[in-house]
């Protein structure tokens, strides 16, 4: 029999109850949800809306369901719709009468509201770690590759040199963000909405301080319709991990190609690789694609989130039982990929030949080459356009730059001395670079020592 059935003169429809069942996919939200239960029950002793020793019967009771969920002996059941109706079934059934007092003054509502804001709160401190390790892995590679040159890329085109050391600080500073940008999802989802009730509170004194302070938020919600209807904190979450998965499906991309045969800048793990069903040579990138894949559902988790939230009127909703799976489903995803991902970076081997021989020959030291005639007093746009004649002097005779002669150079102009082949050499192009934020190996070390504070700061 329903918890409804007074106002029914029907059973639901079989077909109904499976619809309207969202116990498959929200039973992991039990232990948020007996906490929160406690919490209420407690408030509920305090104030007096029910006797203290029911209030005790009840915490007891709760306490029990959870060792008795841990230890796997509890079956969920269809019928009681969702783990909230399935938990306080549990509890009369175990219990009698004092587990009927337990919804005084509270609704699914802000239960459910409460639940999925403490699962929410719960996981997003183990994304963050894992993040963490990532940056760990990344100042590793990064020191260990301080003079590695390799190219740095516009288009896809050989660009202007830099150090894989360099490259990997990029990213490192990527996922600061990703970390800051989740630790703002905490700071803002730090209110509880408890209490809120259906969508109007309480004729009841509850105590919504209280219960807030006993779960461990700041404070209550403000506004107890916006308690209930609000699911920012997801949608903000979704949006910080998908932007965490457009960083690590960018490196994956990178990645991808680094190990391709026309790269080779890096080389997996064959522990972190796999090999192909029929092809005998090949050797491939499956963690990086698969994680380049699984982005596109963390997007999809988030359009869907956007996309139930979009027309809904307030307070509460029935579409919002649809943002479950959506949530579950990006944490579960980044939480996979972010432990094989940094296990992958961390055992690659870097090529660092290969990189120079790239480096050597994509006439990524042409800005330079103008740099030095400017610094001679040319004006930047004639120095650029009297390189660009010598580029096209090399495409035609198969040379680079460092390979003209001083009487090529001197041919196109008289600026040119001897030390020009010094200004060209790729390890001064890049220990030139000595901005802030730049290549040389100075930049990159105070570039190292400000991710690696951001990291202990967070030990
Ligand atoms: N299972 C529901 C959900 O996930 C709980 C809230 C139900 N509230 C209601 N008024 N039907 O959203």
């Amino acid at each position: 029999m329903k918890l409804w059935a007074g106002r029914f003169q029907k059973e639901t429809d079989t077909l109904v109850n499976d619809f309207n069942s969202s116990i498959g996919f929200d039973a992991r939200l039990y232990k948020q949800d007996i906490t929160g239960s406690i919490a209420h029950a407690t408030m509920l002793g305090q104030q007096g809306i029910i006797e203290e020793h029911e209030a005790e019967k009840i915490i007891e009771g709760l306490k029990a369901i959870l060792a008795d969920i841990e230890a796997d002996k509890v079956e969920f059941s269809l019928d009681n719709e969702d783990i909230h109706m399935n938990i306080e079934a549990l509890l009369t059934q175990r219990i009698g009468d004092a587990g009927k007092r337990l919804h005084t003054a509270r609704s699914r509502n802000d239960q459910v509201a409460l639940d999925t804001r403490m699962y929410v709160r719960e996981e997003i401190p183990t994304i963050i770690g894992q993040v963490l390790e990532l940056e760990k892995v990344l100042i590793k590679k990064a020191k260990g590759n301080l003079d590695t040159v390799m190219p740095g890329y516009t288009h896809l085109q050989r660009a202007q040199p830099t150090t894989f050391a360099h490259y990997m600080m990029a990213y490192a500073n990527m996922f600061k963000r990703d970390v800051t940008r989740l630790e703002d999802c905490l700071e803002r989802l730090d209110e509880c909405p408890l209490g809120a009730g259906a969508l109007a509170t309480s004729t009841y004194p509850v105590d919504r301080f209280a219960t807030a302070q006993a779960l461990g938020f700041k404070k209550p919600t403000d506004n107890s319709m916006d308690s209930v209807s609000d699911r920012d904190y997801a949608i903000e979450l979704l949006s910080a991990l998908s932007i965490l998965m457009m960083h690590l499906s960018r490196f994956s991309e990178e990645i991808v190609l680094w190990c391709s045969w026309e790269f080779k800048y890096v080389d997996l793990d064959d522990a972190y690789s796999t090999g192909s069903s029929i092809m005998p040579q090949k050797k491939n990138p499956d963690v990086a694609e698969l994680v380049r894949g699984k982005t596109g559902r963390v997007y999809g988790s988030l359009v869907t989130l956007l996309t139930i939230m979009k027309s809904l009127p307030l307070a509460y909703n029935k579409d919002m039982q649809e943002d479950k799976e959506a949530i579950f489903d990006a944490i579960d995803t980044v939480e996979l990929c972010l432990p094989v991902f940094s296990a992958m970076v961390d055992t690659l081997t870097v090529r660092p030949k290969n990189m120079a021989k790239a480096a050597a020959g994509g006439f990524i030291n042409a800005t330079d080459c103008a740099d030095y005639l400017t610094k001679k007093g040319l004006p930047f746009r004639e120095a650029y356009m009297i390189v660009g004649r010598l580029v096209n002097l090399c495409i035609k005779s198969g040379d680079t730059l460092d390979t003209l002669t001083l009487k090529d150079f001197r041919a196109i102009s008289s600026l040119f001395d001897e030390d020009v082949y010094e200004a060209l050499a790729l390890k001064t192009c890049v220990n030139e670079r000595k901005v802030y934020g730049g290549p040389a190996k100075e930049s990159v070390q105070k570039q190292i020592e400000l991710i690696e504070e951001f990291v202990q700061a967070r030990a």
